[in-house]
């Protein structure tokens, strides 16, 4: 019976069982997860680099690279299995159901065509609209997601935008189909401090207006302490904490994540890169007797490396797979 990260209040726009990825020569990247997300809801994704994060990701939006491979697990997309669709299913998915921001925007604009044309198009072929009709929401859209002189953009190629451009015209080309679920995969991490702010800021508006869920994908956890409700904490290819976001950052219950928040700093505090934990994690693939943070925990002891340890649901919604949840409780604030 798979362990998994006790599900939203609303009905679940996103539910993943089970989920288990590998990379390469089977190597097992991904081990097991399951969560869920409700609508409209905002879920944070966090964990070191390397943890698994995108990988999660691209399962679920069916664009694992290609030594990727889903080797068991269930994606369901608001009552949509799809576990092994094909092809054609994910194409009519993405960009409708389903969209998604990544770091790199500029290589998911075709450099050739302008980006008013890229979006017009997508207006068209996804929405039916005609040419006149997708001109005229492109041009709203633009303005929505806050490029200004946007009927000037409309006519511009990628190449001619900054960078925090290109993400805005990528955001706008996601909410174009209304989508149930908005996945934004470090969307923000090459931006300047104000453009990121300017665009968590966007991204949260756009939830708001199109009423569409958020899974938020980052490194920095002062990013989803900003954005989320709920937050999916990820090391080494298992979710090892979840919860409210206010209540895992106020009283963390599994070490990793009193770590990550010791030096990601919150609010006021410095923001700083999270790779400081001492110690590194362990290589994909690698199989491990018990706790996978063990070797960089300072609560570790015999108990933590004897057998697997499960994510035991705490209660509230919160879940942490920590084998001394009893001994260190009230430990970790
Ligand atoms: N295409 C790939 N081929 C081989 N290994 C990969 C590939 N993509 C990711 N990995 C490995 O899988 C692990 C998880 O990667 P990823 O999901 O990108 O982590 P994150 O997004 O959390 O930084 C990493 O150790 C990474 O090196
Ligand atoms: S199981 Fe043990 S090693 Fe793992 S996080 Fe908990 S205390 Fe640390
Ligand atoms: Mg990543």
């Amino acid at each position: 019976m798979p362990d998994s990260v006790p599900g939203p209040v609303l009905s679940p726009v996103l539910e993943v069982t089970d989920l288990r990825v590998s990379v390469g020569d089977h190597l097992v990247a991904v081990h097991d997860v399951s969560f869920s997300i409700g609508r409209g809801e905002s879920v944070g994704l966090v964990g070191e680099s390397g943890s698994g994060k995108t990988l999660t990701c691209r399962s679920v939006l069916g664009l694992l690279p290609a030594t990727g491979e889903v080797d068991h697990g269930r994606i369901v997309l608001g009552g949509t299995e799809l576990t092994g669709a094909t092809r054609r299913t994910w194409n009519e998915v993405r960009g409708t159901r389903l969209g998604a921001v990544f770091q790199d925007s500029a290589s998911y604009l075709n450099p050739s065509l302008t980006v008013g044309h890229q979006l017009a198009e997508q207006l068209r072929v996804k929405r039916g609209l005609s040419r006149a009709d997708a001109h005229r929401r492109a041009v709203e859209l633009f303005t929505e997601v806050g490029l200004h002189d946007p009927e000037g953009v409309f006519h511009r190629y990628p190449h001619e935008l900054s960078g925090g451009m290109q993400q805005r015209v990528l955001i706008a080309i996601s909410v174009s189909c209304e989508p149930e679920l908005l996945i934004a995969d470090e969307a923000t991490t090459a931006l300047d401090v104000v453009i990121q702010a300017e665009i968590l800021d966007l991204l949260g508006r756009l939830r708001e207006t199109h009423g569409l869920a958020l899974l938020l994908v980052t490194h920095d956890l002062a990013v989803v302490a900003e954005t989320c409700e709920r937050i999916l904490v990820m090391y080494a290819g298992e979710i090892v904490e979840s919860g409210t976001t206010e209540e895992v950052l106020a009283r963390p219950r599994h070490p990793y994540t009193q770590a990550l928040m010791g030096v990601a700093t919150i609010g006021t505090w410095e923001r700083r890169a999270l790779e400081v934990i001492p110690g590194q994690p362990p290589s994909v693939g690698e199989d491990m007797p018990g706790c996978r943070f063990a070797p960089r925990c300072r609560f570790a002891t015999s108990a933590c490396t004897s057998g697997p340890v499960p994510l035991a649901d705490l209660g509230g919604g919160r879940a942490a797979r920590c084998a001394r949840l009893d001994a260190l409780e009230g430990a970790l604030a």
